[in-house]
């Protein structure tokens, strides 16, 4: 990823962050992922009435990457409404954990971190596998 591709991912996300729906927070947030086959795919922050069913910008993101075909997130883009690099909630680092697994990267404040840093000893998939009874 060259600081230009970051920068096209971070354009599209702030593209989807001022189309968040977000009348409760105010709070808008826009995400970008680039898929390992060229894909780019994203969302936007869409809140509700009751509360806990908001929907973070990551869940429509992960949405249309199965909607379209799915692949694998290898590189991913999340804003806040400043534009500048969010760090998703822990739900949704869970999200890129599934898609896009230890070696997707992650824009975050301090710079491009693959997402076995960002979710260390992650739950997933081979801890199914590897359950007793
Ligand atoms: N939000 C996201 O969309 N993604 C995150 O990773 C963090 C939080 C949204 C949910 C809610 O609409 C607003 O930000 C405030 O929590």
């Amino acid at each position: 990823m060259s600081p230009e591709d970051w920068e096209a991912l971070r354009l599209r996300a702030v593209e989807l962050m001022e189309r968040a729906y977000a009348p409760y927070s105010r709070f808008r947030v826009g995400v970008a992922g680039l898929v390992d086959d060229g894909r780019v795919v994203g969302g936007c922050n869409v809140e509700n009435a009751a509360y806990g069913v908001t929907l973070c910008a990551e869940c429509g993101m992960v949405s249309e990457l199965h909607a379209t075909g799915g692949g694998r997130l290898t590189a991913v883009f999340c804003v806040g409404g400043d534009g500048r690099a969010l760090m998703p909630c822990g739900r949704c680092r869970q999200l890129l954990w599934e898609n896009g697994g230890p070696e997707c990267l992650l824009m975050t404040p301090e710079g491009v971190l693959p997402m076995s840093a960002v979710l260390p000893q992650a739950f997933g998939a081979e801890h199914l596998r590897h359950a007793e009874g």
